[in-house]
């Protein structure tokens, strides 16, 4: 049945233009991702004779569909399904289907019920009636940003979490609080709540009110929703209402839909999943064993950013908006260079004004505002290129010529000390650190990201600054800066 609903998504999405999916964030989930999400599903702990789902932003019911049938072939007698769906048009395809399985569960002399609301979850808040709870609920919510100004979305949820990050942690939230205690979910959504900055509240809400039994990655970003374009790294998660405290949390992964049946599962500890070393919560997704092992020794390592002094942040050149500054005249009176990602190198940053793309800052009124401290920084970039087949990228900027400021394009994060400047060897040490394959590795575990944010750069775990320093002496031994294991970095920390 599920591959007939499939075939009614197709053609239901041939009708909507992209803008209207984009609107209502309709983006149909592919029958052996719904048949995974509801094997996910404890059957053991529910009540045979009545179980009550909950689907919102149910689109043509593909989740309640396949939750049922893994529900009827483990022997569950009654299910009372709730339906939430905004989009008016898809009712009719939604009723159908419903119909239908109401019928197959008829045969099988079982009960199943539903009820379809045509209406916007969010706003309606079904979670404060408090006479209704469910025991289950498995969703694809839609996804979408929203204004924190204009949107009727806008602190709809206040009283669940702080922040407006987005509608699928607002439909996540607001399901776990309709839920029964020990009530299950399973939702698929994307990845950046696991460490994006906006999503903390969010974050909290839901490691303070429910266990996170288990998350499954999509190695690969293509081909999760194979009828739309959309490049979003998503994840599957399960969550247990006010669940009983477990110690490990199960990762789960393959490399996209085609593997789906036979996931790589491995079971971690919490605290190696969940970083509690700050109020952040991050959560943190080892792939490998490997993965695994340099989160371990990331552990172990004895400091952060804050408490070394250090801090890290993105360039203030905005090129699009400061058009009339730029200039790729290269004069030393009225220009200063503009650092950008073409002149970053591991070994160095290299600004000279002979590449063609080599740009300089004219020095027009209000230019101060635009420009940083001509002293030495580590540059770390936001965005790497395939070929480079890493996330971070650091070089040293030594000081150019006898200049007050420079500018550093928003391309670029740059990282120095608060209130002094870095040493020669200090900034050394830090761009053997970034460059190491360790860190890259780790910043993996923590951002499914492609870029490099700033925010996810402070909360990583990083030596003391005496053994940055001390890194940065041993330079010359680190002959490429690059691709260095912390197996070295070790070495000679600990000399
Ligand atoms: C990502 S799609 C998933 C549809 C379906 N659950 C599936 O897995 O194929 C999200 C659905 O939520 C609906 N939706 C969007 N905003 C909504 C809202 N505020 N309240 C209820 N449904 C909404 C959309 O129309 C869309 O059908």
């Amino acid at each position: 049945m599920t591959s007939e609903i499939r075939h009614k998504q197709k053609e239901y999405s041939q009708t909507k233009s992209d803008e209207d999916k984009k609107i209502l964030g309709q983006y149909f989930t592919d029958s052996p991702i719904a048949q995974f999400m509801s094997s996910l599903i404890d059957d053991e702990v529910l009540n045979p004779d009545k179980v009550k789902l909950l689907d919102c932003g149910a689109g043509h019911g593909i989740l309640t569909v396949s939750t049922a049938f893994h529900l009827l072939n483990k022997g569950i007698n009654n299910i009372d399904a709730t339906l939430y769906e905004i989009d008016e048009q898809i009712i009719s395809n939604l009723s159908e289907v419903l119909e239908e399985l109401k019928a197959i569960f008829a045969k099988e002399k079982k009960i199943f019920n539903y009820n379809i609301i045509n209406d916007d979850f969010v706003t309606l808040r079904p979670d404060l009636n408090t006479e209704t709870k469910y025991d289950l609920a498995v969703i694809n919510p839609p996804y979408f940003k929203y204004s924190v100004k204009e949107s009727i979305y806008a602190k709809k949820t206040t009283d669940l979490f702080k922040g407006d990050p987005n509608i699928y942690a607002s439909f996540v939230a607001i399901t776990l609080s309709a839920l029964e205690a020990n009530g299950q979910l399973v939702a698929i959504t994307p990845r950046s709540f696991l460490n994006g900055l906006y999503f903390k509240g969010f974050r909290k809400y839901l490691l303070d009110n429910a266990l996170l039994e288990l998350i499954h990655i999509f190695k690969s970003r293509k081909e999760v929703f194979t009828d739309s374009d959309i490049l979003q790294e998503n994840v599957i998660f399960k969550l247990i209402k006010n669940g009983q405290e477990l110690d490990e949390i199960t990762i789960s992964s393959c490399n996209n839909i085609t593997d789906l049946n036979t996931p790589n599962i491995r079971v971690y500890p919490k605290d190696i999943i969940i970083d509690t070393s700050n109020n952040e919560s991050i959560i943190r997704i080892p792939e490998t064993e490997k993965d695994f092992q340099i989160l371990q020794q990331a552990e172990r390592l004895p400091s952060t950013f804050e408490e070394e002094g250090y801090f890290i942040s993105t360039g203030p050149v905005v090129e699009h908006r400061t058009k009339e500054y730029l200039t790729s005249k290269h004069s030393q009176e009225k220009q200063v260079p503009l650092i950008k990602a073409h002149n970053v190198f591991i070994n160095g940053i290299i600004w000279n004004g002979n590449n063609k793309k080599d740009i300089s800052f004219n020095l027009l009124e209000n230019f101060e505002k635009h420009l940083v401290p001509n002293i030495r920084y580590v540059i770390l970039k936001r965005f790497t290129s395939k070929d480079e087949n890493r996330r971070l990228v650091a070089g040293v900027y030594i000081p150019i010529r006898n200049l007050k400021q420079i500018g550093i394009t928003n391309k670029l994060n740059y990282i120095g000390r608060k209130n002094s400047t870095l040493s020669e060897e200090e900034a050394n040490g830090l761009s053997i650190l970034f460059n190491s394959t360790f860190m890259d590795d780790y910043y993996r575990c923590i951002s499914g990201n492609t870029q490099v944010n700033a925010t996810d750069i402070r909360i990583m775990k990083i030596p003391t600054r005496e053994q940055i320093i001390q890194l940065g002496k041993h330079s010359s031994s680190f002959k490429t800066l690059e691709y260095d294991t912390i197996e070295k970095i070790n070495e000679i920390l600990n000399d």
